[in-house]
Formats: C-alpha cells, structure tokens, sequence
C-alpha cells in the first residue's frame, strides 16, 4: 500500500474554516425574494445536502477503523470526519437560518427537509451507504470498495455534480445569496481533497476489472438521484470526470 497520507492531514489544517463566521444577513433578506422556481430549485439542493453531509459525516468511524493499519490514513479519514461535520452544520444552518425551515433541532429540521428530496437520492444516503459502512465494519479488506462508493461515486459524482448544480444557480438568481455562495465553494474545496484521498486509496489497490466495472456502474445510477434539480449536460460532466478520474486511477475499461 503506497503510504504517504500525512499531506492530506497538514492540506485539511490550513483549510479550516467557521460556518459560524460566514455573515448570512443578506442571505436572509434576500431569500424572501427568491421566486418560486429559485426558491424550489435552492431549496431542492439544501436539502440533499443536508441529508447527504449529515449521512457522509456519520459513515467514517468504520473507514478510520478499517484503515487502522495506517496511522497517516487513519488520521487522514479523521481529519476528512471533521468537514464533513462542518459541511453538515453548514447546510442545516442555511436551511434554519436563511431558508426559514421549521424545528427546533437539526433532526427535526431535516425531518421536514427529508420530503424534499427523490426516494433514490433518501436511499443512497440512508440504506446503502450505511450498509457499506457497516460491512466494512466487520471486515477491513472491503476498504478500497467502501472508498470506490464513498469517495468516487458519492462526494465524486453525485456531491460534486450537486454543488456545481448549486453554483450555477447562485450564480444565477435574481438576487444574491453572497454567504451561501461562500459557504458553497468553501466545501468545494474540502470536497476537492477528499475526492484526491480517495483516488489515492483506489490507486494503491489492486482493482479487478468486475470492481472497475462497478464503480463505473455504481456512478452512472447515482448520479441521477438529483431529479431534475440537475440538468443532463451536468450529469455528462460528472460522468466524464469520474471516468477520467478512474482512469487516472490507474483503472482500465476498455
Ligand atoms: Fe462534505
Ligand atoms: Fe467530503
């Protein structure tokens, strides 16, 4: 196993960041403004997020467990536990705060938000990740598997495919939600690293071609659990990046 893990941990250090710091008081003004397409399209996404980061965040005990063997890497899941803590608080704070959504806990708050999201989209986060998660618990050689799952397929395709969904929207809204839209790129970035540990993980294992298959496979159905919250052309995108990033890999299908 090619080690060399201990950069990702020193990278995620000065990446730190506070969802508490970022001023959202035009945010706030402003979202009452939204038109109703806007306001469904922006709300649509929160909530993915919210599910999703809240899901990832609670996943990563048992990879920091299987990768025990590695200090470097063990720390490296740990540090990554931490954004994605950050990224859940993050998301349930825009929803609370700018969006207005109703209860008095984050729980509550993401029981309302869970009726807005597709039934693939509840299912990946809720049933089969979990479900990978806890395989892996029971045996630590399915490491590169849950990792092909978690960091190529979830926060590769179908994260990153949403929060450039979510950019593009921003970007275009008749008002500006300027604190979200730095919250939003503030998470690309630890997003970016995360995909990066990932590949690396995938790339020192040995991958047959029936586990490439997979992850090619397990992308292209993920990648729609968006619905129409993401047009066509940005799932190609994804695809073509996940393809790319396989092969970078050192993964071959053809
Ligand atoms: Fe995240
Ligand atoms: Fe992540």
């Amino acid at each position: 196993m090619i080690t060399g893990y201990g950069h990702f941990v020193q990278l995620a250090e000065s990446l730190q960041w506070d969802e508490t710091e970022l001023d959202l008081s035009v945010d706030r003004e402003n979202w009452p403004k939204l038109t109703e397409a806007e306001n469904a399209k922006v709300l649509g996404l929160i909530a993915g997020f919210v599910i999703a980061e809240t899901s990832v965040a609670g996943q990563l005990g048992s990879f920091q467990e299987a990768a025990s063997c590695d200090d470097a890497m063990e720390a490296t899941f740990r540090s990554q536990a931490r954004d994605e803590a950050r990224h859940a608080r993050f998301f349930d704070l825009v929803a609370s705060d700018v969006a207005g959504v109703p209860g008095a806990t984050a729980a509550a708050r993401r029981a309302v938000l869970r009726d807005q999201v597709s039934s693939e989209l509840a299912d990946l986060f809720e049933h089969r990740l979990p479900a990978t998660a806890e395989r892996l618990a029971e045996d630590h050689d399915g490491l590169t598997a849950a990792v092909g799952l978690y960091h190529m397929v979830i926060e590769g395709v179908v994260l990153l495919a949403g929060q450039h969904a979510m950019l593009d929207a921003l970007e275009g809204l008749s008002v500006g939600l300027p604190g979200v839209r730095k919250g939003m790129e503030l998470v690309l970035r630890d997003e970016r690293w995360h995909i990066g540990f990932g590949s690396r993980i995938v790339q020192s294992a040995d991958i047959g071609p029936e586990q490439a298959a997979s992850m090619l496979e397990q992308g292209e159905t993920a990648a729609k659990v968006w619905g129409d919250l993401i047009s066509a052309e940005s799932i190609e995108t994804a695809m073509k990046q996940h393809r790319r990033r396989l092969k970078a890999s050192g993964i071959k299908f053809w």
